[in-house]
């Protein structure tokens, strides 16, 4: 059922089928993700003494409230296709998120595996208001991510991480969107890099569109890892990853090679930031524009901070940021390094104007 107005959104299949592995025998599972904002900020730019143009594609604003519902819609739609009756995961809390909500909405079983106690409670929260069967793995992402690879998809279970490459595919509509929104191609494209799937699917849609001739050009792809969590920039898999960026604490991605090459192709780059300068960027968008993202999208940011200072970011670019979760996924992040405090006041005129300064 679609709205009866053609024009109203109903999601990334309905919009981008010709680009993605669908036929009308695909059953359409669909919470109109997608068509998120790409919003100018031109106050971060200006605070950094930058002259370029900064778009940030708020992928907060999608059903679940992160960028994982792109290739979640198209992966449920093909576990349906294929009458699977479980899908299961491994997630550091986005992709449970999402493969949760989805997997209610069709109406099939959902395994989560979590690594345990280094979930951000909103993204647990979600899993376990869709009812997933949440399983805490008594270690970290990439052991999860094993155990889901050694189960295999089976005729009953069907796996949605991004190894399942029609995840990557739902994600490259990012890409379009973009391109879209801009009426071109940016400059340069920042991401955040974990398992490293969304930079392969930006790229893949960056590639796409410039290949049927829809834009004149194609980004630089710029990722970003979290320091003590950067196998791909250290060159080797880190056995314990650490960031209190934990949605991108991972430290063998399943998406390596596809990540080095976008990042080859494009002329690109994938860097390191520290917690400090993630936590210092974390702040600053929120503080100067109004925009609260979650902390693994402050690492790009950082990043973007680190480049312009480093004359790497010609004058009059543009230079498109995805900021990949909401803010309200990790609320304990944001309370513990926010920078304010409740005030306590009594109830009367007088020491309110006092507490405003008045
Ligand atoms: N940003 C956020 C908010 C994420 O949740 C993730 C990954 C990334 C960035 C990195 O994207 O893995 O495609 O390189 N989250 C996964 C999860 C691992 O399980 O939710 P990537």
């Amino acid at each position: 059922m679609t709205p009866t107005n053609p024009n109203a959104w109903s999601g990334i299949i309905r919009r981008y089928a010709e680009f993605l592995p669908v036929s009308e025998k695909t059953p359409i599972v669909s919470l109109c993700e997608g068509n998120t904002p790409l919003i100018p900020a031109p106050n971060f730019v200006r605070i950094i003494g930058g002259n370029f143009r900064l778009f940030l594609k708020y992928e907060g604003l999608n059903p679940t409230a992160s960028f994982k519902d792109r290739g979640m819609s198209l992966a449920i739609s093909k576990a349906c296709e294929k009458d699977a009756r479980i899908v299961i995961c491994a997630s550091t809390g986005n992709t449970s998120a999402s493969a949760a909500a989805y997997a209610a909405r069709a109406r099939l079983q959902c395994a989560v595996l979590l690594p345990h106690g280094n979930i951000a409670m909103g993204k647990l929260s979600q899993a376990m208001a869709h009812n997933a069967l949440i399983i805490g793995i008594e270690g970290n992402f990439d052991d999860a991510l094993r155990l889901v690879r050694e189960l295999g998809n089976t005729a009953k279970l069907e796996i949605v991480n991004s190894i399942n490459p029609v995840r990557i595919e739902g994600q490259k509509t990012a890409a379009f969107e973009i391109c879209d929104q801009l009426g071109q191609a940016p400059d340069f494209h920042f991401l955040p890099v974990g398992n490293a799937g969304n930079i392969t699917a930006y790229w893949r849609g960056f590639e796409e569109y410039h290949e049927r001739k829809l834009t004149d050009r194609r980004p630089k792809m710029c990722g970003y890892q979290a320091a003590g969590a950067a196998p791909i920039v250290d060159g080797h898999p880190i056995e314990n990853p650490e960031t209190i960026a934990t949605a991108i604490r991972i430290g063998n991605p399943a998406s390596w090679q596809s990540a080095v090459a976008a990042a080859e192709a494009s002329e690109g780059w994938i860097e390191k930031v520290t917690d400090e300068a993630i936590e210092n960027a974390y702040r600053l968008i929120a503080h100067s524009e109004g925009v609260f993202a979650e902390p693994a999208c402050a690492a790009p940011l950082a990043g973007l901070i680190r480049c312009h200072e480093a004359g790497r970011i010609p004058e009059a670019s543009t230079v498109t940021l995805t900021l990949t979760g909401h803010g309200l996924k990790d609320c304990d992040f944001a309370l513990q390094h926010s920078e304010s405090s409740i005030v306590p006041v009594k109830p009367n005129a007088a020491d309110l104007l006092k507490a405003l300064g008045l």
